[in-house]
C-alpha cells in the first residue's frame, strides 16, 4: 500500500491526494442526523429555510424574464473573473478597497467563497506550507488545507479571536525551527467567527497587522480575511475590514459570500485579491471552470442593485437575533450553573461556542455524544475545529448553531443538552454506556 493511503483504496487507482483525504466531519454528523430523524440538530451551519428569499427571487426573475437584454447574456458563459458590474458593486461595498487603489479587476467571483479559498490555496500553498489560524477555526477550511497538503497551525484565541502576542510567539517558534519561509498565510474570520462567535475590534485588527508586518520583512505573509458572516450583525458596531485597517493591500485577501445574507443555493462568493494574485487565480480558474454560473451572478447583481440584499439582511438580523437570544437564555437556564461551563453571547453570525468541564469530553463516541444522540440533540464536537498542530484540541467544547431550528426547538435542544451534560457529570449513564466506559 502506498504511504498515507486509506485501507481499501489502492485498487481504485486514486491519486495519492484523493486517497489520503479522510471523510470530513460533516459526513459523520449528517449520518447521525439521518439515523435519527427526530434529532434536533444544533449542528448544521445552514441558514433558516423559512427565511430563504423566495418572493424576492421571484420578483427578480420576473424582471429578468421581461428584460431579454439582461436575460440573454446571463444564459451564456461568463468570464473567469465573473460579471463586471457585480464586481464593481462589490468593490464599492468593501471598505478600504478603493482607498487602497484596488479596482473591480481585483475581484474574482466564484461558486461560493469556499471555492475562492480553495483557489487561493492552490496558487499559494506547496505541500508542507503552513497556515496559521484561530484555535478553534472553520473546520471545512481545515479539511481544505489537508487536501492541499498544507499544515494548519492553531494560534491561541480569546473573545476577540487570535491573540496578537500568541501569533508573534508562534511565528518565533516556527522561525526557530527554520520554517519561517514555509508560513504563507494567517487565516482569520474577524466577523462573528465560525465556530467561536467572536468579533475582532478595530484595535485587535491593527494589532494583528502589526505582527504580520513585522514578520513580512523577509518572506511574504498573506492575511486571509474570511468575512462570510459580516452581514449577520445583531448587536455592536460594524467593525472595519482588515483591508481598511491594514498597511498592505498586496498581502490582504478578503473573501465574501451571498450564502449567509441571501441564499447559499445561489453559490455566489468572491475574493478581493492583491494585484499579484489576480492573474494566478484566474489562470487556475480558467482550467477549473472558466467562470462560475453567470445567471446566478446576474441575479445577485440585480438583488444588490435593487436594494433587495440590504432589505433581506434586516429581515435576517431580526429573525436570528431572536433565535440567538433564545439559545443564550436556554443556556443560562440549563447549563450556566454547571461548574466549568462557559459561553458568550456573540454579536452576530450563527454560532455559540460552548466550553464544558474537562471531565465531559464531547467527541464523537464520547458518553455525552451517545446520550445526546439518543436523547435527541445533535451538536458539532468542538475538537473538529482545531488544527492538528499548535494549540492542543479542547475535547470538551461544542459548536452550537441557532440558524436552522425554531425558537421552540432551540429551547428544547438546549434543555436536552443540559440534561445530558449533568448526566455525564454525575456519571448517570444509560446501561450500555456504563459498560463501555469501564
Ligand atoms: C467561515 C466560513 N467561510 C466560508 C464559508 C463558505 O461559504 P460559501 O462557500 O457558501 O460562500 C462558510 C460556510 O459556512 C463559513 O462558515
Amino acid at each position: 500500500m502506498r504511504p498515507n493511503h486509506r485501507p481499501g483504496t489502492d485498487r481504485l487507482g486514486l491519486s495519492a491526494r484523493a486517497a489520503a483525504l479522510p471523510a470530513q466531519p460533516i459526513a459523520r454528523l449528517m449520518a447521525a442526523a439521518l439515523a435519527n430523524p427526530r434529532l434536533i440538530s444544533l449542528a448544521a451551519g445552514f441558514v433558516d429555510d423559512a427565511t430563504l428569499p423566495i418572493g424576492e427571487v421571484r420578483r427578480l426573475m420576473e424582471h429578468w424574464i421581461d428584460h431579454p437584454d439582461l436575460a440573454r447574456p446571463s444564459l451564456q458563459y461568463g468570464s473567469a473573473a465573473g460579471d463586471p458590474l457585480l464586481r464593481e458593486l462589490l468593490l464599492q461595498q468593501t471598505d478600504g478597497a478603493v482607498a487602497a487603489g484596488l479596482t473591480a479587476d481585483h475581484i474574482v467571483l466564484t461558486a461560493g467563497s469556499n471555492s475562492l479559498l480553495h483557489l487561493v490555496g492552490e496558487v499559494l500553498f506547496e505541500p508542507g506550507d503552513i497556515v496559521l489560524c484561530g484555535a478553534p477555526t472553520y473546520f471545512v477550511y481545515l479539511g481544505m488545507l489537508q487536501d492541499l497538503g498544507a499544515r494548519a497551525v492553531g494560534v491561541a484565541s480569546d473573545h476577540e479571536g487570535i491573540l496578537p502576542e500568541s501569533l508573534d510567539e508562534q511565528m518565533r517558534l516556527l522561525q526557530s525551527q527554520g520554517l519561517r519561509s514555509r508560513v504563507k498565510a494567517v487565516y482569520l474570520i474577524p466577523y462573528f467567527d465560525n465556530p467561536a462567535g467572536t468579533t475582532m475590534t478595530a484595535e485587535r485588527r491593527r494589532a494583528i497587522w502589526r505582527v504580520i508586518d513585522r514578520w513580512s520583512q523577509t518572506d511574504p505573509l498573506y492575511l486571509i480575511s474570511d468575512d462570510a458572516y459580516r452581514g449577520l450583525r445583531y448587536r455592536g458596531p460594524d467593525e472595519p475590514t482588515m483591508l481598511s485597517v491594514g498597511s498592505d493591500p498586496e498581502r490582504t485577501i478578503t473573501c465574501g459570500t451571498f450564502s449567509k445574507t441571501f441564499s447559499p443555493g445561489l453559490r455566489v462568493g468572491w475574493g478581493v485579491l492583491p494585484s499579484g494574485l489576480v492573474e494566478p487565480v484566474l489562470r487556475k480558474k480558467a482550467v477549473v471552470d472558466f467562470g462560475s454560473p453567470y445567471l446566478n451572478q446576474v441575479l445577485a447583481r440585480m438583488a444588490l442593485q435593487q436594494g433587495v440584499i440590504a432589505e433581506h439582511e434586516t429581515v435576517l438580523q431580526q429573525a436570528y437575533r431572536v433565535k440567538l437570544d433564545a439559545m443564550v437564555e436556554a443556556l443560562d437556564q440549563h447549563l450556566a450553573s454547571i461548574p466549568g461551563v462557559r459561553y458568550e453571547r456573540p454579536n452576530g453570525g450563527l454560532y455559540v461556542w460552548l466550553e464544558l468541564p474537562p471531565s465531559v469530553p464531547s467527541t464523537v463516541d464520547s458518553p455525552l455524544w451517545h446520550v445526546c444522540t439518543q436523547e435527541g440533540v445533535l451538536y458539532v464536537p468542538g475538537e473538529v475545529c482545531y488544527a492538528a498542530e499548535g494549540v492542543p484540541k479542547n475535547h470538551s467544547t461544542i459548536r452550537l448553531s441557532f440558524g436552522v431550528q425554531s425558537v421552540e426547538k432551540i429551547r428544547e435542544g438546549i434543555e436536552l443538552l443540559g440534561r445530558a451534560v449533568r448526566q455525564v457529570c454525575e456519571g448517570q449513564l444509560p446501561e450500555p454506556l456504563q459498560v463501555a466506559r469501564v
